[in-house]
């Protein structure tokens, strides 16, 4: 306790309400603005780059600049996104697959694919698509390289049935020849029995880089991730491995645009 005389010299500042309220206004404000701006960039990008048909969709996505390598083109052209999605396939927006999930737009995928593609390229590279949902962009990886060994996985056991299903109609070689392979998984932890991989995409926003997905990026190997908060303004990053370790001074990192994602889920969320 402090003596009489120091406590009455003590200030006491009361709370301000009107400033609390107020500095609460703005938080909201900016949530619904940065809201706004998601809302009306899914609106135009979906509005831009949509197609009649799937090689129109990727015609349009040439023309936009965001595919560039004549790779990218034939896999795309080949794996035709109706068969992964059920409804408005050529139209660049996500649309929901079920169990609370969705397919990514085309363009993320086409935009993946590019930044990727080194890494993607490979002779026997190693592929891990985290949050695979559908099997969409793992089943155009897989045909991108037949050299190449495709392992997506995801947390929700019936997308893990569901891209199996998808993939055993239209390119059940793939299964066959074990060039792909889809497991459950939780994306936290990544798939160390299968690793380490020349690349890793991820699907879903992360708060931070998980640090088991980096342990299992070889030195010199790529992920292509998604970090922020769940309905904020994320940024799509590259996370280049340039020596063994899993501390920050073993990865080069590049900020690459603003994008919205789901959030890669955590087991206690
Ligand atoms: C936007 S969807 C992308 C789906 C897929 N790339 C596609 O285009 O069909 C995100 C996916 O991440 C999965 N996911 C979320 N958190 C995960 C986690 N911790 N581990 C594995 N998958 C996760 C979801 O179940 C969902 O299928």
């Amino acid at each position: 306790m402090l003596p009489p005389d120091r406590l009455s010299k003590i200030k006491i500042f009361p709370i301000q309400p009107t400033r609390t309220i107020s500095c609460c206004m703005s938080i909201l404000l900016l949530k619904v603005i940065s809201a706004i701006i998601i809302v009306f960039n899914t609106v135009i990008m979906a509005w831009r780059f949509s197609g009649s048909s799937q090689h129109e969709l990727v015609e349009n996505l040439i023309n936009a600049g965001i595919i560039r390598k004549e790779k990218v083109v034939k896999a795309l052209k080949e794996v035709d996104r109706k068969h992964y999605c059920p409804r408005d396939p050529y139209v660049d927006s996500p649309q929901y697959i079920g169990y609370g999930a969705t397919i990514s737009a085309p363009s993320i995928h086409a935009a993946a694919m590019e930044h990727l593609y080194d890494y993607l390229n490979r002779d026997n590279s190693k592929i891990l698509d985290v949050g695979c949902g559908s099997g969409y962009l793992s089943v155009v990886m897989s045909r991108f390289n037949p050299s190449a060994k495709v392992y997506g996985i995801d947390c929700i056991p019936q997308l893990v049935d569901l891209a199996n299903n998808n993939v055993k109609q239209y390119d059940n070689h793939l299964l066959e020849t074990k060039r792909l392979q889809f497991k459950i998984g939780d994306g936290w932890n990544g798939f160390e029995s299968d690793g380490p991989f020349d690349a890793i995409h991820v699907g879903a926003a992360a708060n931070k880089i998980p640090l088991s997905l980096i342990n299992q990026l070889k030195v010199n190997g790529r992920m292509l991730i998604p970090i922020g908060g769940e309905g904020e303004m994320q940024k799509l990053m590259l996370v280049d491995k340039i020596k063994d370790g899993i501390t920050e001074d073993c990865v080069r990192i590049q900020r690459l645009m603003n994008v919205y994602y789901v959030p890669l889920v955590k087991k206690t969320d």
